[in-house]
């Protein structure tokens, strides 16, 4: 059966990192529509956090820009967030996403882990990047037991 599209979101930003958490909560807060759970909404916010923070620091990190936030939530329960960047993209997405990857500068202290949190996080985890051009995260996960209507 056809999944029918029951509600869609699309917010802009600048890449900073105040607005990690403003992403956060607005995941939360369309997501809360299906009827999660405490444990699925930290899972939410979790991915997105990581998505948008790599966006911000990764993405653009010579450079500034915006970063797009595309949520869609079908009536199976399937939430479906894209995460955009119009950054410096990634060269080699396999390698990318190897758990304690990392390009940042050690005096960072990044984890390397961003990728692998999403995935253990999520249902899952689609890359598409091209270098120069940015890049593009989208996140799906399906949420609560009931269907949803379009109301
Ligand atoms: N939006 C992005 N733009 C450019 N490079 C990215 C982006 N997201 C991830 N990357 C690359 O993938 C690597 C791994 O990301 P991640 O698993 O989140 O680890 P970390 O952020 O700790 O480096 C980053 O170090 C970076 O090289
Ligand atoms: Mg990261």
């Amino acid at each position: 059966m056809k999944r029918v599209l029951i509600n869609e979101c699309k917010a802009v930003f600048p890449a900073l990192s105040r607005n990690e958490s403003l992403s956060r909560s607005m995941a939360a807060a369309f997501a809360l529509q299906c009827d999660p759970t405490v444990e699925e909404t930290a899972a939410v916010k979790t991915a997105v956090s990581e998505a948008v923070t790599n966006a911000i620091v990764h993405g653009y990190r010579d450079s500034e820009g915006f970063v797009e936030m595309n949520m869609k939530l079908y009536d199976n329960g399937l939430l479906y967030i894209q995460i955009k960047d119009k950054g410096r993209g990634i060269d080699d997405i396999k390698a990318a996403m190897e758990p304690m990857f990392t390009t940042a500068p050690a005096a960072e202290e990044r984890s390397g882990l961003g990728f692998t949190v999403m995935q253990s996080f999520m249902d899952k985890v689609k890359v598409r990047s091209s270098a120069g051009r940015g890049t593009t995260v989208t996140l799906e996960k399906r949420i609560g037991g009931k269907p949803l209507d379009k109301r």
